[in-house]
């Protein structure tokens, strides 16, 4: 607190000021948000002073905030993506999803989930209006930490198209597309009709790709497909598996490259007769990924509960 001398005050230097807003926040009620907000603010000022920020940097950085919150809708995510650009997002999961041995490890939700994917069939294809992509089938098994079978286990699966961009992304956003609820057998089987991910760069007209240009980064991630795995009595997990054969796994635009989720998508010149079943007539790939599920501990928040705590309060439009 500044002193008082015959009723005259100090000037304020930096210090004096982040020793009275952290006095003015230490009476939080809420004991989780007291330590928040205190360690915010003595990050944040120690922050502004490490690098003397000056005036004009301060409004830069406020229209930065403006402009990304103004692209943000129920199909895009700035915000998460300068999350995700800047690693935070994976800090996070690292903090918040410590698995056991021989747990499938989690990496980020990324901005392109979307509520509503259809459900799905065993071996059913998500990419039905991909007329460039090379069909794949991504299939395994979805287990307990002992390798027992998780029937019924829910797979929340999704994709770019084969040219690189999500359906939102694409001429007609309001449609899904490469997105669908499988479900896992008796057996815990699972079985994806799909076709080959490809690697494609973040989206870069906004404000992130700016910073990735400025610093000179890359936009691009390695090609991926999207899971969350859930199942009654067990953790849900949000990951993703990676093709092996990709340029961009060592530099990963937003670093969520983990060596426990490549896989390796073999070339086939023709289809077998599970291929022939589901349709596939020419050259293709498989692919084969386990999950490995922990067993549920405490009621963990999901990314995706919160966000159909979001859509239900109307908040994504
Ligand atoms: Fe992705």
């Amino acid at each position: 607190m500044p002193d008082r001398q015959n009723g005259a005050r100090r000037n304020k230097t930096e210090n004096d000021i982040t020793a009275e807003v952290l006095a003015r926040f230490s009476g939080t009620p809420d004991p989780r948000l007291r330590d928040i907000m205190l360690s915010l603010i003595s990050h944040l000022h120690a922050f502004v002073k490490d690098v003397k920020l000056t005036e004009a940097e301060w409004f830069q950085a406020i229209e930065i905030l403006t402009e990304a919150g103004k692209m943000c809708s129920d199909k895009r995510q700035e915000f998460i993506l300068f999350s995700d650009t800047l690693g935070v997002s994976m800090v996070v999961d690292l903090l918040d999803h410590r698995k056991p041995d021989g747990a499938t490890e989690s990496t980020v939700f990324g901005p392109f989930h979307r509520l509503g994917a259809p459900d799905m069939p065993m071996g059913g294809n998500i990419a039905h209006r991909d007329r460039t992509g090379t069909p794949a089938l991504v299939r395994g098994r979805v287990l307990d930490l002992d390798g027992k079978p998780v029937a019924n286990a829910l797979l929340d699966v999704w994709q770019t198209q084969s040219n690189g961009l999500y359906d939102a992304q694409d001429a007609n956003p309001n449609e899904l597309h490469m997105r669908g609820k499988f479900r896992s057998d008796a057996e815990g089987r699972y079985l994806i009709r799909t076709v080959l991910p490809v690697n494609y760069p973040i989206p870069s007209d906004g404000p992130v790709g700016r910073m990735l240009k400025a610093t000179g980064r890359h936009p691009w991630r390695p090609a991926h497909i999207h899971f969350v795995v859930s199942a009654e009595g067990y953790e849900p997990v949000t990951t993703h598996i990676f093709d092996r054969t990709d340029e961009y796994l060592q530099s990963d635009a937003v670093f969520a490259v983990k060596d426990s989720l490549i896989c390796d998508f073999a070339k086939h010149e023709k289809p077998d007769a599970e291929a022939s079943r589901l349709g596939i007539a020419g050259p293709f790939y498989t692919a084969e990924f386990d999950f490995h599920l922990t067993p549920a501990t405490t009621a963990q928040t999901t990314v995706m509960d919160a966000q159909q705590r979001l859509a239900a309060l109307g908040a994504r439009g």
